[in-house]
C-alpha cells in the first residue's frame, strides 16, 4: 500500500512538473515573437513610451483578439490612432509578413497585459 502512494505522488510530481514547463514554454513563445520583431521599443509594460503601453493596447482590444490579429494583418484601421501611425508602418510590413500562428501569439502576448 505504501509503495502504492509513493508511485501516485511521483506521479503526481511529474505531471505538475511537465504542464508547469509547458506553459512556460507557451509563455516564451509568444514573448519571443515580440522580443524577436523589437515591439517593446516602443510598447513598455508599464509606461507610455514612443508607442502606447501594453496594458493600453490590451484594453483597446479586449475582447477582440481577431481584430487585433486583423490590425496586424494590415486589415483594419488602428484604434488608438494618436497622429503617429506612420511610426506602426515599418513594423506592420513586417506583421503582415509573419504566419497566423506568429501573428495570434503575438495578440495574445499583447492581450495578456490586460489589467496590469
Ligand atoms: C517605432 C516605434 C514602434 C515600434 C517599434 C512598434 N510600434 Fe506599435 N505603435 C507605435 C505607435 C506610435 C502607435 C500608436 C499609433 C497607432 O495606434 O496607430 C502604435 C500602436 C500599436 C498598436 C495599436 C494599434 C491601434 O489599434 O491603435 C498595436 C497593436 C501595436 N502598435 C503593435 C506593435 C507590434 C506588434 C510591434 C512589433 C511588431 C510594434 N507595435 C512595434 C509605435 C511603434
Amino acid at each position: 500500500m505504501a509503495r502504492f502512494r509513493w508511485r501516485t505522488l511521483i506521479i503526481c510530481l511529474a505531471c505538475i512538473l511537465v504542464i508547469s514547463a509547458w506553459s512556460f514554454w507557451i509563455a516564451d513563445a509568444s514573448d519571443a515573437i515580440f522580443q524577436s520583431l523589437r515591439c517593446g521599443l516602443c510598447h513598455k509594460p508599464d509606461r507610455k513610451s514612443a508607442g502606447p503601453s501594453l496594458p493600453e493596447i490590451a484594453r483597446a482590444y479586449s475582447g477582440q483578439q481577431q481584430g487585433l490579429v486583423q490590425y496586424l494583418k494590415g486589415e483594419s484601421e488602428p484604434l488608438l490612432d494618436f497622429g503617429k501611425r506612420q511610426m506602426m508602418e515599418p513594423k506592420l510590413a513586417r506583421t503582415r509578413e509573419i504566419s497566423d500562428t506568429e501573428r495570434r501569439d503575438l495578440a495574445d502576448y499583447i492581450l495578456s497585459f490586460r489589467g496590469k
